[in-house]
């Protein structure tokens, strides 16, 4: 049987930053925001649907001054709890108090690359120290740190800086790919990586595959793509997609968490709506359809990285 094992929840859409990429959109506070007690709601939903871990995004989860009473309810009710952050957000105060609730939290801050150039490209200009000291913060104070690092065309070639970057800290990396959806719809043109560029990277991952703790999206490693299938996200306002790249295509809504319970949303949903045309292709054991949110938001059945029958740049 299918079981949601992580499930993203976007806990705001304000920002303090305007990341070019950025698929949400992210910078003002959404008027369908949920109050903190729809916040605990849609957590006990989660619990009692099983979910294991609840990856807390935005948008910036900091910004909102209620994220320790979210992260101590969340503990509390015995979810297994990530943070995905810019960490601009974290002194050492800040740090502090999240240590007092919970040590054990996981914490994902997102690099674009690890010379400031690079990351700024992305980010915007002085975001690489912030982002740096706030890094830091955590990594001083014994969380378990994961950079998040999005490969696009602009910074794929600096990889194995990045990959020294994580090594030198002794932090894992989550290597993911570039999807033009939000803002990234209007850099699709400079920042999406093609084929060759991709297996650049996959390379790099093999070649230091066992000295440094990997975690890698199947946008890049491949596989069945996990939306809706291990993995959902919630949406700022209660919306539940099969992954936060469908944010803006109502067709594959799962449902919303203010009409159904998360379980119910779960249950009746069959993630091979997303496979379109590939499901049947003879090939599909190979290639597996790749990402189907790349593919839908570039306009095309299939995606290009992956497709073993169009043909790829
Ligand atoms: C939306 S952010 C929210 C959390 C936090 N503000 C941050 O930047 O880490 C979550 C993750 O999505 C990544 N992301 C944003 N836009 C993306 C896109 N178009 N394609 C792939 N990943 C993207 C970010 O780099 C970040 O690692
Ligand atoms: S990627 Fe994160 S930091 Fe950048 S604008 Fe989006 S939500 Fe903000
Ligand atoms: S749609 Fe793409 S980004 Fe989303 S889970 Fe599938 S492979 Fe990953």
């Amino acid at each position: 049987m299918r079981r949601p094992k992580i499930v993203e929840f976007e806990l705001t859409t304000a920002c303090n930053y305007a990341c070019k990429h950025c698929y949400c959109n992210a910078g003002k506070k959404s008027k369908v925001e949920l109050s903190i007690e729809q916040v605990k709601h849609v957590l006990d939903e989660l619990k009692s649907a099983h979910v294991e871990t609840v990856d807390l995004i935005g948008g910036e989860p900091l910004v909102r001054p209620d994220i320790y009473e979210i992260i101590e309810y969340a503990v509390g009710i015995g979810l297994d709890v990530m943070l995905n952050t810019n960490a601009s957000l974290a002194s050492k105060e800040v740090v502090k108090k999240i240590k007092k609730i919970y040590p054990q939290l996981k914490v994902g801050i997102s690099f674009d690359g690890s010379l400031p150039d690079i990351h700024e490209f992305i980010r915007g200009k002085g975001t690489f120290d912030k982002t740096y000291k706030g890094f830091m913060n955590f990594v001083e104070a014994g969380f378990d740190v994961t950079i998040l690092h999005v490969i696009n065309k602009k910074n794929y070639l600096y990889f194995e800086d990045m990959i020294n970057f994580a090594k030198k800290h002794r932090v894992s990396l989550y290597v993911d790919r570039f999807v033009p959806v939000g803002r990234g719809q209007l850099y699709k043109k400079i920042l999406t990586p093609n084929k060759k560029e991709i297996e650049y990277v996959r390379h790099l991952i093999e070649k230091h595959k066992n000295s440094i703790n990997f975690y890698v999206e199947e946008n890049i490693s491949g596989g069945l793509c996990s939306a809706g299938r291990t993995h959902a996200s919630v949406l700022v306002d209660g919306t539940v997609v099969p992954c936060g790249h469908f944010r803006y295509d109502k067709e594959y809504y799962m449902g919303n968490l203010n009409e159904k319970s998360f379980e119910e949303i779960w249950k009746s949903y069959d993630p091979d709506v997303l496979l379109d045309a590939c499901k049947v292709c003879s090939m599909f054991k190979r290639c597996f359809g790749g990402c189907r949110a790349f593919a839908k938001n570039m306009g095309l059945k299939y995606d290009p990285i992956f497709c073993e029958v169009e043909s790829n740049d």
